[in-house]
């Protein structure tokens, strides 16, 4: 964040919580790396109707939108672009002079995150979970020519996903019988403070997979250390959330992201 003048433009991210959201860290740093007359903070949002009406009002450029408003807040907007109409979810809403459009960046965060280590097209791609997460990444892989395989403790809401995307459903414990190249967790299991817990049993893995978690907190989840122990590949959560984010940051600024600096920036913030 550079001084604040009469020009600033304001950003933010609304949710609740979002007092420890990595955001405005990322995003003010990346604002500075180039010089970009931007300010991000987090607004802890309640009534999502309100904070829409805020934003047109005080003419606020950008917004992340973070949980529980990334499906109510699409009635509030003037247009939602095709791939967050079809995920049924927005995570950033550009402010162009008052028309207020809502995107998902989260699928695109997925893909990026992968193909920087290994093609995408083509191959198997299981997914553990089947909340909001799962089906923007299930939608990015999908468009990217994957074949996609949905695991889910419950069957009910796993089947439901797997049918939306037209893909297969398998239970948590089957991932075996699941042709499987990459594995993404999407689940909240091993994230902080729940540290020693993991989605699947380390024997299910094998060194073939290319483990992915979305979890950024810790850096190494037990999966993502369960993988590496037999020489499997992993990529941790935080490629996933600098990629969302920078494509966040081009849309409201249409510069292109410093994505070496908000990884660095990133990394730095969760190993202190
Ligand atoms: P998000 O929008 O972040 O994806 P969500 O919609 O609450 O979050 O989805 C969370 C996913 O994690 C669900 O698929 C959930 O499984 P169920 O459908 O069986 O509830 C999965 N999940 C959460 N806690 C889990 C646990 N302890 N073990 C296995 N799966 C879990």
């Amino acid at each position: 964040m550079g001084i604040i003048t009469g020009n600033t433009a304001v950003y933010g991210v609304i949710g609740n919580p979002v007092a420890h959201s990595l955001g405005p860290l990322m995003h003010n740093k990346a604002f500075a790396g180039l010089g970009h007359p931007g300010v991000y903070v987090a607004f802890e949002t309640r009534d999502i109707g309100q904070a829409m009406d805020g934003i047109r009002a005080l003419n606020i450029r950008g917004i992340s939108v973070t949980i529980p408003h990334k499906e109510t807040i699409v009635p509030h907007l003037d247009q939602v672009d095709d791939t967050a109409r079809q995920i049924g979810a927005v995570n950033t809403v550009v402010n162009d002079k008052g028309k207020l459009i809502g995107y998902n960046t989260d699928a695109y965060g997925a893909v990026k995150a992968l193909t920087e280590k290994t093609g995408v097209k083509d191959k198997d791609v299981v997914i553990i979970g089947a909340g909001g997460a799962a089906r923007a990444i299930g939608y990015g892989m999908l468009k990217a020519g994957a074949r996609v395989y949905i695991l889910n403790r419950s069957e009910g809401k796993g089947q439901k996903l797997a049918a939306f995307l037209g893909a297969s459903f398998y239970p948590l414990t089957e991932l075996s019988r699941a042709p499987c190249d990459i594995l993404i967790n999407t689940t909240p299991v091993g994230m902080a403070p729940n540290v020693d817990e993991m989605p699947i049993e380390p024997e299910q893995l094998t060194d073939r997979m290319l483990v992915m978690d979305i979890i950024y907190n810790p850096i190494s989840t037990r999966l993502l250390a369960s993988a590496e122990k037999i020489g499997a590949n992993v990529i941790d959560g935080v490629p996933m959330f600098v990629y969302q984010g920078a494509r966040q940051f081009e849309l409201w600024t249409g510069l292109d992201a410093p994505v070496d600096l908000m990884k660095k920036v990133v990394y730095k913030a969760l190993k202190e």
